[in-house]
Parts: structure tokens; C-alpha cells; sequence
């Protein structure tokens, strides 16, 4: 029977054209299907006369097999090549280079903030802390810081607003770390008040500070570190002491000079700037002021409800930005704060 020959060849065509599985239905149904052209020779085999009927039968079956099996081996082929797609979806190319989890690591300030907390800590100090926005109250005038002294105006110190945008002139971006001098003394007088005696307050406060300033030496944002010492007679004498032996240590060298120059703080009295030199390197000779300090004024004592005839102490601030680019030797203060990687990994 040429034509089964040829409904098989056309079943196999059909079946290698469709290319993917509803289509490869749709054909087997011409074929195979309730109305599909086997399925109707096979009916009609009941019209034929008794004597061709086996063989036309065997012969239609035979052809239903080849199709039966076309369809089989197409279906498989659909089926492998949609894996086979998907897997290529799906690869990982692990020739590729990693992503990488490099660890973070400290910012040099941070650094140096640890490095002053732990040589401070091992002579006794406590770390203390306040809040970056704080009262004018804390900032200025319980630091016996006039009214209309200059520090106070709006082009050197940043104001809140209130809602409606107006400035609030008692809430301020602390300038300072010292308003942590009152807190401090405040808490531990408190904390002390059923002793006669109150012990020693020893403490630094490193921390952020605000001024309305940027250029290549300031930053609006900078970093201080507050140091205070209260006890019954605590001298200038200690707090040269105290300054001179952290810088050699700071630094690692003995190699360096510190200088006392006179000053003027409205909360302490005397007062000083304290410049270092160093013996060798490239700033070899130059003086540098790193910190301001002097003996703690009776009102700030007494704005801490610190008795100032019984109570003597010594404070001072010293800036960390400026410690890190003299220990670094980094000339730009704003290389700090751009967040450059390639600046910031050199130290980690
Ligand atoms: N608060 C001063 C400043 O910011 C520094 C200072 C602190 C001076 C403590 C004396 C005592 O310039």
C-alpha cells in the first residue's frame, strides 16, 4: 500500500516540524487522533472484503507502529531539548572570578580614636560620652561662655530648626566635645553625693563635633577628644604630665617636643595650646598645635556642682583628625571624609 508509505513519511515530516510539544500533539492527532487518518483507515477496514481484511489490517498496524514510534522519539527529542536549554539557562560559568568578601576595615580616624581610647585607658582614664546635638545650655554657657561670644553667632555654629523652620537658638551641633565636662561632672556628683570625698574624675570623650567651616584644613565635621581630670589637687604640673607621656606614646617617639603656649579659653584658667615637634622626618623642627587645655575655671566647676575651693582639675581638647595626618603623614584633611577606597584601604 503506496499510500500508507507515504501517510508514514508525512507523520514523520509533521512530527519533525513541530518543534515543541502542543504542536507535536496537534500532529499526532491528524494521525493517531479520533478523526486522524490511521484511526480512519482503521475504521474502514470493516468495509473491506473478508479476504483482504487481515492483511490490510496488518499492514495499517505496522504503519500505526512507525508512527507510534516517530512520535515517541520526537517527543523525547522535545523533551531533551528544552533540558538542555534550560541547563544552558541555568550555568554557572565557574571560571569566573569570585565576587570576593574582602573584610571591611577600620577609617584611619576611627583608628586613632581606638589608639587614644586604649593608651588613655592605661593610665586610668574611663571613655565617657554625650549627644552630638546638644543644649546651648551644655555647650556655651555652662562652659562660661559669654552670651555674644563669637562662637555662639549663627556663621560659626549650626541651629536646629523647629517645624516650622524656625531656628531654635538652645539646640545646637555641639562645637565642641568639652559640654561632655559637664555631663560628666553633673552624673558623678550625683552618683557620688552620700561620699564625702568624691573620687577622682578621670575621663576622655572622644566624639563628633560641628563647625560652620570647610576648606582644605576644616571640615563642617570633625572629631575631638576630650580629656578631663577633677580631683583635690590636680595641677597644671599633671596636666603636662599626662599630655606629654600620651604624645610620646601616640606618636612611638621620644624624639619629639612639646611646648605649653599661653592661651585663652573661656572655661579654663590658665590657659594653652599644646604644640609637638618632631626631631626628624619630614616636619622636623615645625611646630604643630594639636590641642587646646588648662586648669578647669571655678564657674565650670561650679556650673558641674563641683565645689571649685575643695576641687582643682585640668581639661583639654585635642584633635584627632590632625593626630592621624601627622602619624599618617597625609596633608589633606578632606581625604577623610570623601569615602575614596582607594585612600581609606591603605590602612586596613
Ligand atoms: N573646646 C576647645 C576647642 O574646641 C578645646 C579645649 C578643651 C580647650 C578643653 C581647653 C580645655 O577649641
Amino acid at each position: 500500500m503506496d499510500n500508507l508509505e507515504q501517510l508514514v513519511a508525512a507523520a514523520v515530516a509533521d512530527f519533525s516540524q513541530a518543534n515543541e510539544p502542543a504542536r507535536l500533539e496537534e500532529a499526532k492527532a491528524r494521525y493517531l487522533g479520533k478523526d486522524g487518518s490511521l484511526t480512519a483507515l482503521l475504521k474502514g477496514l470493516g468495509k473491506l472484503p473478508a479476504e483482504e481484511r487481515k492483511s490490510a489490517g496488518a499492514a495499517i498496524n505496522v504503519a500505526k507502529d512507525r508512527v507510534e514510534a516517530a512520535l515517541t522519539a520526537r517527543r523525547d527529542a522535545l523533551r531533551e531539548a528544552a533540558l538542555q536549554l534550560q541547563l544552558a539557562a541555568e550555568a554557572l560559568d565557574v571560571t569566573l572570578p569570585g565576587r570576593g568578601q574582602a573584610p571591611g576595615g577600620l577609617h584611619p580616624v576611627i583608628r586613632t580614636l581606638e589608639r587614644v581610647e586604649h593608651l588613655f585607658r592605661s593610665i586610668g582614664f574611663d571613655v565617657a560620652e554625650g549627644p552630638e546635638i546638644e543644649s546651648d545650655w551644655h555647650n556655651f554657657t555652662a562652659l562660661n561662655t559669654p552670651e555674644k561670644h563669637p562662637a555662639r553667632s549663627m556663621h560659626d555654629t549650626f541651629y536646629l530648626q523647629d517645624g516650622a523652620g524656625r531656628v531654635e537658638t538652645d539646640v545646637l551641633l555641639r562645637t565642641h566635645t568639652s559640654p561632655v565636662q559637664i555631663r560628666t561632672m553633673l552624673a558623678h556628683v550625683e552618683k557620688y553625693k552620700h561620699l564625702d570625698t568624691m573620687p577622682e574624675i578621670r575621663v576622655i570623650c572622644p566624639g563628633r563635633v560641628y563647625r560652620v567651616d570647610s576648606d582644605a584644613t576644616h571640615s563642617p565635621m570633625f572629631h575631638q577628644v576630650e580629656g578631663l581630670w577633677v580631683g583635690e589637687d590636680v595641677s597644671f604640673a599633671d596636666l603636662k604630665g599626662v599630655v606629654a607621656d600620651f604624645l610620646r606614646r601616640f606618636f612611638e617617639s621620644d624624639d619629639l617636643k612639646v611646648r605649653f603656649r599661653p592661651s585663652f579659653f573661656p572655661f579654663t584658667e590658665p590657659s594653652a595650646e599644646i604644640d609637638v615637634a618632631f626631631m626628624s622626618g619630614p616636619l622636623e623642627g615645625r611646630w604643630l598645635e594639636i590641642a587646646g587645655c588648662g586648669m578647669v575655671h571655678p564657674n565650670v566647676l561650679r556650673f558641674g556642682g563641683i565645689d571649685p575651693e575643695r576641687y582643682t582639675g585640668f581639661a583639654f581638647g585635642m584633635g584627632p583628625d590632625r593626630l592621624t595626618m601627622l602619624r599618617y603623614g597625609i596633608n589633606d584633611l578632606r581625604l577623610f571624609f570623601e569615602g575614596d577606597l582607594r585612600f581609606l584601604n591603605q590602612f586596613n
